[in-house]
């Protein structure tokens, strides 16, 4: 079989940290023949290693006839027209998490992939990691009995000195308040999509406190929320997503069950540690996702062979839908100050 023609579009951060490399790692399964970024020199420095075409309008990859699908590594806030766009246009879709800004858009976004038969899915790539693929084993095997506490934790350090204008500062789309409501969607999310994955539940319950710990930060860098789940599980959580140059990001996980508990952590994962004036050097919040690499290759090998054995993706739209709905609504709590009821439709704005 020849290998599925993909256009990437959007070349930023998490496009050549890793789906460029996921892409390089399957040659049998795909290849990339197009990349786009409204930013010329991102566009070309991600097509050329491949020989494929840049462009800086993201519908002359979906123009072109041998195009079979596409991968969304832009921020929420274009995934909506670029999924009713390329959905129109007939290419299949991997995109990254969060799914969109708000629920309508997440329904739309699924509504336009359901009239064009295409597929789509959203990359919660947490969930194709090694580490909660064997949890999510585990509980499956009965191994703790059934989940009553799922706590994860997530702390990311904010860029160094020099690099203002990266992830989670004001120059930024993460730190500026007008597109992104900050810790809660960048990251919370794959909190809020574990959670449910982890507890096998539904949300009903969800109460979330924020602040903004830098000083200059415009959205909220830290948050916590705890959510109660129709099955009587509880989980909670907290993302501190703008900690000093240097401190080491990991990630920890408890689960406890009626018969056992699971804990997964990466404190120690980083096994290069360099202390100098500047202080401590560790690979940092980029370098990080190195240890989740090979999530996206399965990721992106999954989503294909899906579609090749005419199988239902592995992880739904609708999966990723409400993820988006808890996380907004523990944006809500958060915001309001008082808990909100995801059964009364929260979250649904
Ligand atoms: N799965 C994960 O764990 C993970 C990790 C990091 C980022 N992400 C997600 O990936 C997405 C992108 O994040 P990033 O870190 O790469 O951000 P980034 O800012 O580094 O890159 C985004 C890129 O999209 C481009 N872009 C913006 N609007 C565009 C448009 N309309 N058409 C074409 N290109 C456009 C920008 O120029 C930029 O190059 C976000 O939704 C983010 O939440 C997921």
């Amino acid at each position: 079989m020849e290998p599925v023609r993909i256009g990437l579009i959007g070349c930023g951060g998490i496009a050549q940290s890793a789906h460029l490399p996921a892409i390089a790692r399957l040659p049998g399964l795909v290849r990339l023949v197009a990349a786009a970024d409204v930013r010329e020199e991102a566009a070309r420095a991600a097509a050329a290693p491949f020989g494929a075409d840049a462009y800086t309008d993201y519908r002359q990859i979906l123009a072109r006839p041998d195009v079979d699908m596409v991968i969304l590594c832009t921020p929420e806030f274009a995934h909506r027209e670029q999924t009713e766009a390329a959905a129109a246009a007939g290419k299949h879709i991997l995109s990254e998490k969060p799914m969109a800004k708000t629920v309508a858009e997440a329904d739309a976004m699924i509504e336009a992939a359901r009239r064009a038969h295409i597929r789509l899915m959203v990359g919660h790539s947490r969930r194709f990691t090694g580490r909660y693929q064997e949890v999510r084993r585990a509980i499956d095997a009965g191994e703790i009995g059934e989940p009553r506490i799922v706590r994860e934790n997530e702390r990311r350090s904010r860029p160094p000195a020099g690099r203002e204008s990266s992830y989670w500062t004001p120059k930024h789309w993460t730190g500026d308040p007008a597109v992104s409501v900050g810790a809660v969607l960048t990251n919370g999310i794959h909190e809020a999509d574990l959670f449910r994955w982890f507890a096998g539940s539904e949300a009903v319950r969800v109460f979330a406190e924020h602040k903004t710990t830098r000083p200059g930060n415009l959205v909220p860098d830290f948050i916590t929320f705890t959510v109660n789940f129709a099955n009587g599980a509880v989980a909670s959580g907290e993302v501190s997503n703008c900690l000093p140059p240097g401190y080491p990001s990991y990630h920890q996980l408890e689960i406890f069950g009626t018969r056992g508990a699971i804990r997964a952590k990466d404190h120690d994962q980083q096994s290069l540690v360099r202390f100098a004036e500047g202080g401590a050097g560790h690979p940092d919040s980029y370098r990080l996702l190195l240890h989740v690499q090979d999530a996206y290759v399965s990721e992106l090998a999954q989503f294909v062979q899906s579609w090749r054995d005419d199988r239902p993706v592995p992880l739904p739209a609708e999966e990723a839908r409400e993820a988006l709905r808890l996380g907004l609504a523990a944006d809500e709590s958060a915001r309001t100050g008082r808990p909100v009821d995801l059964t009364a439709g929260g979250g649904s704005r």
